[in-house]
Protein backbone atom coordinates (compact mmCIF):
# COMPACT_ATOMS: atom_id res chain seq x y z
CA UNK A 1 0.00 0.00 0.00
CA UNK A 2 1.82 3.26 -1.13
CA UNK A 3 2.55 5.75 1.70
CA UNK A 4 0.02 8.21 2.57
CA UNK A 5 -2.86 6.28 1.38
CA UNK A 6 -2.83 4.14 4.98
CA UNK A 7 -4.32 4.52 8.16
CA UNK A 8 -4.83 8.29 9.37
CA UNK A 9 -3.29 9.40 6.06
CA UNK A 10 -6.26 8.39 4.24
CA UNK A 11 -9.14 10.52 2.99
CA UNK A 12 -7.20 13.96 4.14
CA UNK A 13 -9.89 16.89 5.15
CA UNK A 14 -10.05 19.16 2.47
CA UNK A 15 -7.90 22.12 2.96
CA UNK A 16 -6.46 22.84 -0.57
CA UNK A 17 -3.12 21.88 1.25
CA UNK A 18 -2.67 17.78 1.98
CA UNK A 19 0.54 17.62 3.66
CA UNK A 20 -1.15 20.30 5.58
CA UNK A 21 -3.90 18.35 6.36
CA UNK A 22 -1.86 15.66 7.24
CA UNK A 23 0.21 17.66 9.66
CA UNK A 24 -3.35 18.75 11.51
CA UNK A 25 -4.62 15.45 11.81
CA UNK A 26 -1.53 13.93 13.25
CA UNK A 27 -1.10 17.11 15.63
CA UNK A 28 -4.45 16.36 16.77
CA UNK A 29 -4.56 12.51 17.10
CA UNK A 30 -1.19 12.74 18.71
CA UNK A 31 -2.83 14.76 21.47
CA UNK A 32 -5.41 11.77 22.38
CA UNK A 33 -2.00 10.50 23.30
CA UNK A 34 -1.13 7.67 20.59
CA UNK A 35 3.01 7.14 19.71
CA UNK A 36 4.39 7.49 16.66
CA UNK A 37 4.85 3.76 16.22
CA UNK A 38 0.94 3.76 16.97
CA UNK A 39 0.38 6.20 14.48
CA UNK A 40 1.95 4.48 11.60
CA UNK A 41 -0.37 1.00 12.11
CA UNK A 42 -2.48 0.48 10.05
CA UNK A 43 -6.24 1.68 11.43
CA UNK A 44 -8.89 -0.69 12.43
CA UNK A 45 -12.46 1.36 12.79
CA UNK A 46 -14.75 -0.26 15.22
CA UNK A 47 -18.02 0.89 13.84
CA UNK A 48 -20.54 0.02 17.12
CA UNK A 49 -23.94 0.38 17.96
CA UNK A 50 -23.76 0.86 22.08
CA UNK A 51 -26.50 3.18 23.34
CA UNK A 52 -28.41 3.85 26.62
CA UNK A 53 -31.71 3.45 24.43
CA UNK A 54 -30.62 -0.50 23.31
CA UNK A 55 -30.59 -3.21 26.10
CA UNK A 56 -29.36 -5.99 23.98
CA UNK A 57 -25.58 -4.13 23.20
CA UNK A 58 -25.17 -3.37 26.70
CA UNK A 59 -22.15 -5.58 26.80
CA UNK A 60 -20.27 -3.71 24.02
CA UNK A 61 -17.86 -2.02 26.15
CA UNK A 62 -16.56 -5.65 27.09
CA UNK A 63 -16.64 -6.57 23.07
CA UNK A 64 -14.69 -3.13 22.10
CA UNK A 65 -11.80 -3.81 24.45
CA UNK A 66 -11.79 -7.80 23.58
CA UNK A 67 -11.79 -6.74 19.26
CA UNK A 68 -9.37 -4.13 20.39
CA UNK A 69 -6.71 -6.53 21.99
CA UNK A 70 -6.76 -8.35 19.16
CA UNK A 71 -6.18 -5.71 16.73
CA UNK A 72 -3.14 -4.28 18.62
CA UNK A 73 -1.75 -7.96 19.27
CA UNK A 74 -2.01 -8.34 15.00
CA UNK A 75 -0.37 -5.04 14.63
CA UNK A 76 -3.42 -2.58 13.56
CA UNK A 77 -4.61 0.15 15.66
CA UNK A 78 -8.11 -0.29 16.78
CA UNK A 79 -10.19 3.06 16.95
CA UNK A 80 -13.82 2.72 18.01
CA UNK A 81 -16.71 4.92 16.87
CA UNK A 82 -19.92 4.62 17.22
CA UNK A 83 -23.04 5.55 14.89
CA UNK A 84 -26.40 5.72 15.71
CA UNK A 85 -27.75 2.97 17.67
CA UNK A 86 -31.70 1.10 16.67
CA UNK A 87 -32.77 -0.26 19.81
CA UNK A 88 -36.34 -2.53 18.72
CA UNK A 89 -38.42 -1.40 21.63
CA UNK A 90 -37.20 2.44 22.07
CA UNK A 91 -38.30 3.61 18.56
CA UNK A 92 -41.37 5.47 17.47
CA UNK A 93 -43.19 4.57 15.26
CA UNK A 94 -40.88 1.78 14.74
CA UNK A 95 -37.43 0.89 14.35
CA UNK A 96 -37.63 -0.38 10.18
CA UNK A 97 -38.31 3.79 9.08
CA UNK A 98 -34.39 4.07 10.25
CA UNK A 99 -33.04 1.23 9.23
CA UNK A 100 -31.76 3.59 6.36
CA UNK A 101 -30.90 6.24 8.18
CA UNK A 102 -28.12 4.18 10.24
CA UNK A 103 -27.38 2.33 6.80
CA UNK A 104 -26.60 5.90 5.55
CA UNK A 105 -24.77 6.93 8.52
CA UNK A 106 -22.73 3.77 8.65
CA UNK A 107 -21.81 4.31 5.14
CA UNK A 108 -20.75 7.93 5.27
CA UNK A 109 -18.75 7.37 7.89
CA UNK A 110 -16.67 4.34 6.87
CA UNK A 111 -15.83 6.37 4.09
CA UNK A 112 -15.30 9.80 5.41
CA UNK A 113 -13.17 8.50 8.35
CA UNK A 114 -9.70 7.06 7.84
CA UNK A 115 -9.60 3.64 8.29
CA UNK A 116 -8.19 0.55 6.41
CA UNK A 117 -10.84 -2.03 7.44
CA UNK A 118 -13.91 -1.78 9.86
CA UNK A 119 -15.31 -4.17 12.26
CA UNK A 120 -19.54 -3.88 12.30
CA UNK A 121 -20.45 -4.21 15.81
CA UNK A 122 -24.54 -4.87 15.92
CA UNK A 123 -26.97 -7.06 17.09
CA UNK A 124 -30.37 -5.91 17.59
CA UNK A 125 -33.16 -5.98 14.75
CA UNK A 126 -31.92 -3.05 11.99
CA UNK A 127 -28.40 -2.50 13.17
CA UNK A 128 -27.38 -5.65 11.54
CA UNK A 129 -29.00 -4.76 7.73
CA UNK A 130 -27.94 -1.53 8.22
CA UNK A 131 -24.30 -2.12 9.19
CA UNK A 132 -24.11 -4.30 5.94
CA UNK A 133 -26.30 -1.96 3.48
CA UNK A 134 -23.85 0.57 4.69
CA UNK A 135 -20.43 -1.28 4.89
CA UNK A 136 -21.62 -3.23 0.75
CA UNK A 137 -21.61 0.96 -0.43
CA UNK A 138 -18.81 2.11 1.73
CA UNK A 139 -16.58 -0.42 0.29
CA UNK A 140 -14.04 -0.97 2.66
CA UNK A 141 -12.72 -4.45 4.04
CA UNK A 142 -15.16 -5.16 6.65
CA UNK A 143 -16.36 -8.30 9.13
CA UNK A 144 -19.32 -8.27 11.28
CA UNK A 145 -19.44 -8.99 14.32
CA UNK A 146 -22.90 -9.45 16.21
CA UNK A 147 -24.10 -9.19 20.41
CA UNK A 148 -24.97 -12.70 20.09
CA UNK A 149 -28.22 -13.73 21.93
CA UNK A 150 -29.46 -13.68 25.51
CA UNK A 151 -29.87 -16.25 28.14
CA UNK A 152 -33.20 -17.75 29.05
CA UNK A 153 -35.00 -16.68 32.13
CA UNK A 154 -37.48 -19.07 34.46
CA UNK A 155 -41.21 -18.21 35.70
CA UNK A 156 -43.11 -20.81 37.83
CA UNK A 157 -40.37 -23.64 36.64
CA UNK A 158 -41.17 -22.81 33.18
CA UNK A 159 -38.52 -21.40 31.10
CA UNK A 160 -38.78 -17.78 29.25
CA UNK A 161 -37.12 -16.01 26.76
CA UNK A 162 -38.15 -12.41 24.84
CA UNK A 163 -39.60 -12.68 23.02
CA UNK A 164 -41.75 -15.00 21.96
CA UNK A 165 -43.21 -15.83 25.45
CA UNK A 166 -43.74 -12.21 26.02
CA UNK A 167 -46.44 -12.85 23.23
CA UNK A 168 -47.36 -15.89 24.81
CA UNK A 169 -48.49 -14.53 28.26
CA UNK A 170 -49.42 -11.00 26.45
CA UNK A 171 -52.03 -13.00 25.32
CA UNK A 172 -53.12 -15.10 28.32
CA UNK A 173 -53.47 -11.95 29.78
CA UNK A 174 -55.88 -10.83 27.58
CA UNK A 175 -58.13 -14.02 27.61
CA UNK A 176 -57.65 -13.24 31.30
CA UNK A 177 -56.18 -16.68 31.83
CA UNK A 178 -53.29 -14.72 34.32
CA UNK A 179 -53.99 -11.88 36.36
CA UNK A 180 -52.42 -8.35 36.49
CA UNK A 181 -49.61 -9.64 39.44
CA UNK A 182 -48.68 -12.60 37.21
CA UNK A 183 -47.78 -10.59 34.40
CA UNK A 184 -46.04 -7.80 36.00
CA UNK A 185 -43.80 -10.87 37.25
CA UNK A 186 -43.53 -12.20 33.81
CA UNK A 187 -42.33 -8.60 32.74
CA UNK A 188 -39.08 -8.80 34.74
CA UNK A 189 -38.46 -12.75 33.85
CA UNK A 190 -38.10 -12.58 29.95
CA UNK A 191 -35.32 -10.34 28.98
CA UNK A 192 -32.44 -11.39 31.59
CA UNK A 193 -29.56 -10.67 30.40
CA UNK A 194 -27.74 -8.46 27.92
CA UNK A 195 -27.42 -9.82 23.96
CA UNK A 196 -30.63 -10.17 21.20
CA UNK A 197 -33.62 -11.85 21.29
CA UNK A 198 -33.50 -15.34 22.85
CA UNK A 199 -35.16 -17.09 19.76
CA UNK A 200 -35.01 -17.41 15.97
CA UNK A 201 -36.31 -14.08 15.98
CA UNK A 202 -35.12 -11.19 13.20
CA UNK A 203 -31.51 -10.94 15.17
CA UNK A 204 -30.87 -13.90 15.33
CA UNK A 205 -31.84 -14.98 12.03
CA UNK A 206 -29.53 -12.27 10.33
CA UNK A 207 -26.66 -12.65 12.36
CA UNK A 208 -27.01 -16.28 11.01
CA UNK A 209 -27.65 -14.50 7.36
CA UNK A 210 -24.32 -12.74 8.14
CA UNK A 211 -22.24 -15.58 8.57
CA UNK A 212 -24.26 -17.06 5.95
CA UNK A 213 -22.34 -14.49 3.56
CA UNK A 214 -18.97 -15.16 5.00
CA UNK A 215 -19.37 -11.59 6.63
CA UNK A 216 -18.50 -12.66 9.78
CA UNK A 217 -15.79 -15.47 11.38
CA UNK A 218 -17.46 -19.17 10.98
CA UNK A 219 -19.29 -20.25 14.07
CA UNK A 220 -19.32 -17.12 15.90
CA UNK A 221 -22.84 -16.35 15.04
CA UNK A 222 -25.02 -17.79 17.55
CA UNK A 223 -22.62 -17.64 20.65
CA UNK A 224 -24.39 -16.41 23.39
CA UNK A 225 -24.17 -12.40 24.54
CA UNK A 226 -22.82 -13.37 28.02
CA UNK A 227 -20.07 -16.70 26.97
CA UNK A 228 -16.79 -15.87 27.19
CA UNK A 229 -16.21 -17.38 24.04
CA UNK A 230 -18.18 -14.61 22.30
CA UNK A 231 -15.40 -12.46 23.78
CA UNK A 232 -12.22 -14.37 22.09
CA UNK A 233 -14.68 -14.25 18.82
CA UNK A 234 -14.36 -10.80 19.30
CA UNK A 235 -10.63 -10.76 19.74
CA UNK A 236 -10.30 -12.79 16.90
CA UNK A 237 -12.21 -10.72 15.12
CA UNK A 238 -10.01 -8.19 15.70
CA UNK A 239 -7.28 -9.81 14.64
CA UNK A 240 -8.87 -10.43 11.31
CA UNK A 241 -9.47 -7.14 10.69
CA UNK A 242 -5.61 -6.64 10.71
CA UNK A 243 -5.35 -8.68 7.89
CA UNK A 244 -8.11 -7.19 5.67
CA UNK A 245 -6.76 -3.80 6.33
CA UNK A 246 -3.19 -4.72 5.25
CA UNK A 247 -4.55 -6.91 2.42
CA UNK A 248 -7.21 -4.49 1.17
CA UNK A 249 -9.78 -7.26 0.07
CA UNK A 250 -12.21 -8.56 0.58
CA UNK A 251 -14.66 -6.00 0.37
CA UNK A 252 -18.53 -7.24 1.17
CA UNK A 253 -19.73 -6.70 -2.08
CA UNK A 254 -16.97 -9.29 -2.87
CA UNK A 255 -18.98 -12.06 -0.80
CA UNK A 256 -22.55 -10.98 -1.21
CA UNK A 257 -23.42 -12.58 -4.53
CA UNK A 258 -26.28 -14.00 -5.84
CA UNK A 259 -24.97 -17.43 -5.09
CA UNK A 260 -24.09 -16.47 -1.21
CA UNK A 261 -27.86 -14.70 -0.97
CA UNK A 262 -29.13 -18.05 -2.20
CA UNK A 263 -27.30 -19.84 0.59
CA UNK A 264 -28.22 -17.20 3.14
CA UNK A 265 -32.11 -17.90 1.59
CA UNK A 266 -31.60 -21.39 2.13
CA UNK A 267 -30.29 -21.46 5.48
CA UNK A 268 -33.45 -18.65 6.75
CA UNK A 269 -35.97 -21.48 5.39
CA UNK A 270 -34.30 -24.38 7.11
CA UNK A 271 -33.94 -22.71 10.58
CA UNK A 272 -37.46 -21.38 9.89
CA UNK A 273 -35.95 -17.60 10.31
CA UNK A 274 -38.21 -14.06 10.48
CA UNK A 275 -40.18 -12.68 7.68
CA UNK A 276 -38.45 -9.37 8.15
CA UNK A 277 -35.00 -11.59 7.14
CA UNK A 278 -36.53 -11.40 4.26
CA UNK A 279 -37.00 -7.85 3.45
CA UNK A 280 -33.29 -7.36 5.28
CA UNK A 281 -32.05 -9.75 2.72
CA UNK A 282 -33.34 -8.29 0.02
CA UNK A 283 -32.19 -4.76 0.81
CA UNK A 284 -28.81 -6.57 1.74
CA UNK A 285 -28.56 -8.00 -1.93
CA UNK A 286 -29.91 -4.95 -3.38
CA UNK A 287 -26.62 -2.86 -2.72
CA UNK A 288 -24.82 -5.59 -3.84
CA UNK A 289 -26.76 -5.49 -7.27
CA UNK A 290 -28.29 -8.80 -6.51
CA UNK A 291 -32.51 -9.11 -6.72
CA UNK A 292 -34.14 -11.58 -4.25
CA UNK A 293 -36.36 -13.17 -6.45
CA UNK A 294 -39.65 -14.20 -5.12
CA UNK A 295 -40.45 -16.96 -7.45
CA UNK A 296 -36.84 -18.87 -6.66
CA UNK A 297 -37.90 -18.11 -2.81
CA UNK A 298 -40.84 -20.52 -3.69
CA UNK A 299 -38.35 -22.92 -5.28
CA UNK A 300 -36.12 -23.13 -2.54
CA UNK A 301 -38.69 -23.16 0.30
CA UNK A 302 -40.01 -26.00 -1.38
CA UNK A 303 -36.71 -28.21 -1.62
CA UNK A 304 -35.32 -27.16 1.91
CA UNK A 305 -36.50 -28.63 5.19
CA UNK A 306 -36.99 -26.94 8.37
CA UNK A 307 -34.27 -28.47 10.61
CA UNK A 308 -33.85 -26.52 13.40
CA UNK A 309 -36.91 -27.08 16.71
CA UNK A 310 -36.47 -23.62 18.02
CA UNK A 311 -39.06 -20.81 19.31
CA UNK A 312 -41.06 -18.78 17.73
CA UNK A 313 -42.23 -22.02 15.75
CA UNK A 314 -40.76 -24.66 18.04
CA UNK A 315 -39.44 -25.42 21.45
CA UNK A 316 -35.51 -24.78 21.78
CA UNK A 317 -33.78 -21.15 22.54
CA UNK A 318 -30.80 -19.60 20.74
CA UNK A 319 -28.62 -20.88 23.78
CA UNK A 320 -29.54 -24.61 22.94
CA UNK A 321 -28.91 -23.93 19.21
CA UNK A 322 -25.40 -22.51 19.91
CA UNK A 323 -24.67 -25.45 22.29
CA UNK A 324 -26.69 -28.08 19.55
CA UNK A 325 -23.77 -27.49 16.75
CA UNK A 326 -24.86 -24.15 15.61
CA UNK A 327 -24.79 -22.84 12.00
CA UNK A 328 -22.23 -25.22 11.30
CA UNK A 329 -24.28 -28.65 12.24
CA UNK A 330 -27.43 -26.69 9.89
CA UNK A 331 -24.53 -26.46 7.01
CA UNK A 332 -23.48 -29.54 7.38
CA UNK A 333 -26.65 -30.60 6.37
CA UNK A 334 -27.56 -28.72 3.54
CA UNK A 335 -24.07 -29.41 2.11
CA UNK A 336 -25.54 -31.42 -0.58
CA UNK A 337 -27.57 -28.03 -2.10
CA UNK A 338 -25.53 -24.98 -1.04
CA UNK A 339 -23.00 -23.38 -3.09
CA UNK A 340 -20.54 -24.56 -1.78
CA UNK A 341 -17.68 -22.47 -3.88
CA UNK A 342 -18.42 -19.25 -1.49
CA UNK A 343 -15.93 -17.86 0.30
CA UNK A 344 -15.63 -15.82 3.52
CA UNK A 345 -13.85 -12.87 5.07
CA UNK A 346 -10.89 -15.46 5.49
CA UNK A 347 -11.20 -16.57 1.98
CA UNK A 348 -12.49 -19.74 2.97
CA UNK A 349 -14.92 -21.55 0.56
CA UNK A 350 -18.30 -23.22 2.42
CA UNK A 351 -16.88 -26.42 1.19
CA UNK A 352 -13.82 -25.59 3.50
CA UNK A 353 -15.75 -25.06 6.48
CA UNK A 354 -18.60 -28.00 5.81
CA UNK A 355 -15.22 -30.44 5.58
CA UNK A 356 -12.99 -29.03 8.56
CA UNK A 357 -15.83 -28.54 10.87
CA UNK A 358 -15.08 -30.70 14.28
CA UNK A 359 -16.93 -33.40 15.47
CA UNK A 360 -18.45 -32.22 18.03
CA UNK A 361 -21.95 -34.31 18.09
CA UNK A 362 -24.85 -32.25 17.26
CA UNK A 363 -27.95 -32.40 19.73
CA UNK A 364 -30.81 -34.14 17.51
CA UNK A 365 -33.33 -32.73 19.68
CA UNK A 366 -32.66 -29.35 18.45
CA UNK A 367 -31.03 -29.85 14.82
CA UNK A 368 -32.22 -32.64 13.01
CA UNK A 369 -31.11 -34.44 9.84
CA UNK A 370 -32.28 -33.58 6.00
CA UNK A 371 -33.57 -37.38 6.40
CA UNK A 372 -35.61 -36.50 9.76
CA UNK A 373 -36.65 -32.53 10.00
CA UNK A 374 -39.07 -31.05 12.00
CA UNK A 375 -40.85 -29.97 8.33
CA UNK A 376 -40.23 -31.13 4.69
CA UNK A 377 -40.59 -28.08 3.14
CA UNK A 378 -39.22 -24.51 4.31
CA UNK A 379 -40.60 -22.53 6.87
CA UNK A 380 -41.00 -19.16 4.36
CA UNK A 381 -43.39 -18.70 1.29
CA UNK A 382 -43.96 -15.61 -1.00
CA UNK A 383 -47.86 -15.18 -2.02
CA UNK A 384 -49.10 -13.60 -4.82
CA UNK A 385 -53.01 -13.02 -6.08
CA UNK A 386 -55.72 -10.17 -6.98
CA UNK A 387 -55.22 -8.74 -3.00
CA UNK A 388 -51.08 -8.73 -3.62
CA UNK A 389 -50.25 -8.93 -7.19
CA UNK A 390 -46.56 -7.91 -6.57
CA UNK A 391 -46.29 -10.11 -3.58
CA UNK A 392 -46.60 -10.47 -0.02
CA UNK A 393 -44.96 -13.40 2.85
CA UNK A 394 -46.46 -15.93 4.52
CA UNK A 395 -44.61 -17.51 7.62
CA UNK A 396 -46.66 -21.21 7.09
CA UNK A 397 -44.04 -22.94 9.90
CA UNK A 398 -45.64 -20.20 12.43
CA UNK A 399 -49.04 -21.07 11.35
CA UNK A 400 -51.97 -23.07 12.25
CA UNK A 401 -51.97 -26.10 9.74
CA UNK A 402 -55.88 -25.94 8.81
CA UNK A 403 -56.01 -22.38 8.24
CA UNK A 404 -52.99 -22.62 5.55
CA UNK A 405 -56.70 -23.04 2.97
CA UNK A 406 -59.11 -20.72 4.57
CA UNK A 407 -61.57 -18.64 3.13
CA UNK A 408 -63.11 -16.14 5.25
CA UNK A 409 -65.12 -12.56 5.58
CA UNK A 410 -63.02 -9.98 5.78
CA UNK A 411 -62.47 -7.79 8.74
CA UNK A 412 -61.10 -4.34 7.72
CA UNK A 413 -59.24 -1.53 9.95
CA UNK A 414 -58.32 0.96 8.25
CA UNK A 415 -54.99 2.42 10.00
CA UNK A 416 -53.13 0.93 13.20
CA UNK A 417 -55.48 3.95 15.50
CA UNK A 418 -58.61 2.36 13.71
CA UNK A 419 -57.36 -1.51 14.79
CA UNK A 420 -56.72 -0.48 18.30
CA UNK A 421 -60.10 1.89 18.58
CA UNK A 422 -61.95 -1.11 17.68
CA UNK A 423 -60.07 -4.37 17.82
CA UNK A 424 -61.64 -5.15 21.57
CA UNK A 425 -65.36 -3.33 21.17
CA UNK A 426 -67.52 -5.87 22.56
CA UNK A 427 -69.66 -5.01 19.68
CA UNK A 428 -67.44 -5.64 16.97
CA UNK A 429 -68.77 -7.68 14.00
CA UNK A 430 -66.55 -10.72 14.21
CA UNK A 431 -66.58 -14.52 14.33
CA UNK A 432 -64.03 -16.68 14.37
CA UNK A 433 -63.49 -17.87 10.80
CA UNK A 434 -63.11 -13.85 9.97
CA UNK A 435 -60.05 -13.00 8.11
CA UNK A 436 -58.58 -9.86 9.83
CA UNK A 437 -57.48 -7.07 7.69
CA UNK A 438 -55.07 -3.93 8.52
CA UNK A 439 -54.22 -1.53 6.16
CA UNK A 440 -52.33 1.53 5.63
CA UNK A 441 -49.35 -0.07 7.62
CA UNK A 442 -46.71 -0.62 5.13
CA UNK A 443 -43.70 1.28 4.47
CA UNK A 444 -45.05 4.70 2.90
CA UNK A 445 -47.77 5.20 5.46
CA UNK A 446 -47.31 7.04 9.10
CA UNK A 447 -46.16 4.65 11.12
CA UNK A 448 -43.22 3.31 8.37
CA UNK A 449 -44.17 -0.20 8.23
CA UNK A 450 -44.59 -1.50 12.11
CA UNK A 451 -44.44 -4.55 13.55
CA UNK A 452 -48.77 -4.61 13.82
CA UNK A 453 -49.23 -7.59 11.15
CA UNK A 454 -49.96 -9.78 14.64
CA UNK A 455 -53.40 -8.47 14.81
CA UNK A 456 -54.41 -8.96 18.21
CA UNK A 457 -57.10 -11.48 18.58
CA UNK A 458 -59.88 -9.60 19.55
CA UNK A 459 -60.75 -9.94 22.83
CA UNK A 460 -64.41 -11.29 22.85
CA UNK A 461 -63.57 -13.98 20.67
CA UNK A 462 -60.01 -14.88 23.01
CA UNK A 463 -62.19 -14.95 25.48
CA UNK A 464 -64.17 -18.07 24.17
CA UNK A 465 -60.37 -19.58 23.27
CA UNK A 466 -59.59 -18.69 19.47
CA UNK A 467 -56.17 -18.15 19.46
CA UNK A 468 -55.32 -17.90 15.52
CA UNK A 469 -56.87 -16.41 12.73
CA UNK A 470 -56.13 -15.14 9.43
CA UNK A 471 -54.42 -12.06 9.44
CA UNK A 472 -53.94 -9.65 6.28
CA UNK A 473 -52.03 -6.77 6.27
CA UNK A 474 -48.91 -4.15 4.59
CA UNK A 475 -47.29 -4.18 7.78
CA UNK A 476 -44.36 -6.42 9.07
CA UNK A 477 -44.46 -9.12 12.20
CA UNK A 478 -41.86 -9.15 14.98
CA UNK A 479 -39.80 -12.42 14.21
CA UNK A 480 -40.79 -13.86 16.90
CA UNK A 481 -44.44 -13.93 17.06
CA UNK A 482 -46.43 -16.81 15.49
CA UNK A 483 -49.65 -17.30 14.06
CA UNK A 484 -51.47 -17.15 10.60
CA UNK A 485 -50.67 -14.42 9.15
CA UNK A 486 -49.93 -12.69 5.33
CA UNK A 487 -47.53 -9.71 5.56
CA UNK A 488 -45.85 -7.16 3.67
CA UNK A 489 -48.70 -7.13 1.33
CA UNK A 490 -47.49 -5.10 -1.81
CA UNK A 491 -48.60 -2.82 -3.56
CA UNK A 492 -49.30 -1.27 -0.03
CA UNK A 493 -52.36 0.34 0.71
CA UNK A 494 -50.82 3.78 0.61
CA UNK A 495 -50.01 3.18 -2.93
CA UNK A 496 -53.45 2.44 -4.04
CA UNK A 497 -53.00 -1.04 -4.18
CA UNK A 498 -56.08 -3.58 -4.33
CA UNK A 499 -55.84 -3.76 0.22
CA UNK A 500 -56.75 -0.16 -0.07
CA UNK A 501 -60.36 -1.17 -1.92
CA UNK A 502 -60.97 -4.12 0.44
CA UNK A 503 -64.22 -3.74 2.23
CA UNK A 504 -65.93 -5.04 5.49
CA UNK A 505 -67.33 -7.90 4.28
CA UNK A 506 -65.16 -9.21 1.06
CA UNK A 507 -64.60 -12.70 0.48
CA UNK A 508 -60.66 -13.11 0.86
CA UNK A 509 -59.10 -16.51 0.38
CA UNK A 510 -55.62 -17.85 1.01
CA UNK A 511 -54.21 -20.99 -0.29
CA UNK A 512 -50.74 -21.49 0.88
CA UNK A 513 -50.41 -24.36 -1.61
CA UNK A 514 -51.37 -21.88 -4.75
CA UNK A 515 -48.51 -19.23 -3.03
CA UNK A 516 -51.82 -16.98 -3.65
CA UNK A 517 -53.64 -14.64 -1.39
CA UNK A 518 -57.05 -13.31 -3.35
CA UNK A 519 -59.57 -10.29 -2.63
CA UNK A 520 -62.67 -12.23 -4.22
CA UNK A 521 -64.93 -9.07 -5.51
CA UNK A 522 -65.59 -8.46 -9.36
CA UNK A 523 -63.31 -6.70 -11.61
CA UNK A 524 -66.16 -3.74 -12.50
CA UNK A 525 -66.44 -3.74 -8.62
CA UNK A 526 -62.90 -2.81 -7.93
CA UNK A 527 -62.61 -0.38 -10.84
CA UNK A 528 -65.68 1.42 -9.14
CA UNK A 529 -64.23 1.37 -6.04
CA UNK A 530 -60.93 2.58 -7.14
CA UNK A 531 -62.94 5.71 -8.86
CA UNK A 532 -64.07 6.57 -5.75
CA UNK A 533 -61.10 6.41 -3.83
CA UNK A 534 -59.38 8.62 -6.30
CA UNK A 535 -62.03 11.08 -6.31
CA UNK A 536 -62.03 11.17 -2.75
CA UNK A 537 -59.76 14.14 -1.36
CA UNK A 538 -57.41 13.17 1.12
CA UNK A 539 -57.28 8.76 0.04
CA UNK A 540 -55.29 6.54 2.13
CA UNK A 541 -53.43 8.12 4.46
CA UNK A 542 -52.20 11.28 2.32
CA UNK A 543 -53.39 13.91 5.54
CA UNK A 544 -50.49 12.55 7.98
CA UNK A 545 -47.83 12.69 5.02
CA UNK A 546 -44.40 14.36 6.74
CA UNK A 547 -43.65 17.46 5.22
CA UNK A 548 -39.95 17.79 6.40
CA UNK A 549 -36.71 15.96 7.39
CA UNK A 550 -35.46 12.37 7.30
CA UNK A 551 -39.47 11.19 7.51
CA UNK A 552 -40.03 12.64 4.22
CA UNK A 553 -37.32 11.56 2.58
CA UNK A 554 -37.97 8.05 3.76
CA UNK A 555 -41.68 8.56 2.55
CA UNK A 556 -40.92 9.87 -0.89
CA UNK A 557 -38.17 7.61 -1.52
CA UNK A 558 -38.63 4.31 0.45
CA UNK A 559 -38.53 1.24 -2.19
CA UNK A 560 -42.12 -1.83 -1.19
CA UNK A 561 -41.03 -4.08 0.72
CA UNK A 562 -40.56 -6.81 -1.81
CA UNK A 563 -37.81 -4.70 -2.73
CA UNK A 564 -36.84 -4.09 0.72
CA UNK A 565 -37.53 -0.85 1.69
CA UNK A 566 -34.38 0.72 1.11
CA UNK A 567 -34.44 4.12 -0.43
CA UNK A 568 -34.36 3.77 -4.22
CA UNK A 569 -31.21 6.49 -4.44
CA UNK A 570 -29.24 4.30 -2.41
CA UNK A 571 -29.11 0.96 -4.75
FE1 LIG B 1 -32.95 -6.31 20.38
FE2 LIG B 1 -35.04 -8.21 20.15
S1 LIG B 1 -35.03 -6.24 21.12
S2 LIG B 1 -33.05 -8.22 19.30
Amino acid sequence: MATGQRGFDRNPTDYGDPEFARYLRRSFVKSMGYSDDMLDRPVVGICHTESGFNNCHRHFPEMIAATGRGVLAAGGLPVPFPVMSLGEVFLHPTSMVYRNLMAMAVEEMIRAQPMDSVVLMGGCDKTVPALLMGAISAGKPAVLLVAGPMMTGRHRGERLGACTDCRRFWAAFRAGDIDHAEIRQVEGRLAVTSGTCAVMGTASSMALIGETLGLSLPGTASIPAVHADRLRAAETTGQVSVALANAGYPVPRDLVTQASVENALRVLLAVSGSTNAVIHLSAIAGRAGVRLDPDRLNALSEATPVLVDLKPVGTGYMEDFHAAGGLGAVLRELADSLHSECRDVLGNQISDRIRAQDADPVDRSVIRTVTAPVSPVGGLIALRGSLAPDGAILKRAAATPELLEHEGRAVVFDSLRDLSERIDCPDLDVEPDDILVLRNAGPRSPSGMPEAGYLPIPKKLAARGVRDMVRVSDARMSGTAFGTIVLHVTPEADLGGPLALARTGDRIRLSASRHRIDLLVPDDIMERRLAEREEAETPGSAAERPTRGYRRLFHDHVLPATEGCDLSFLR
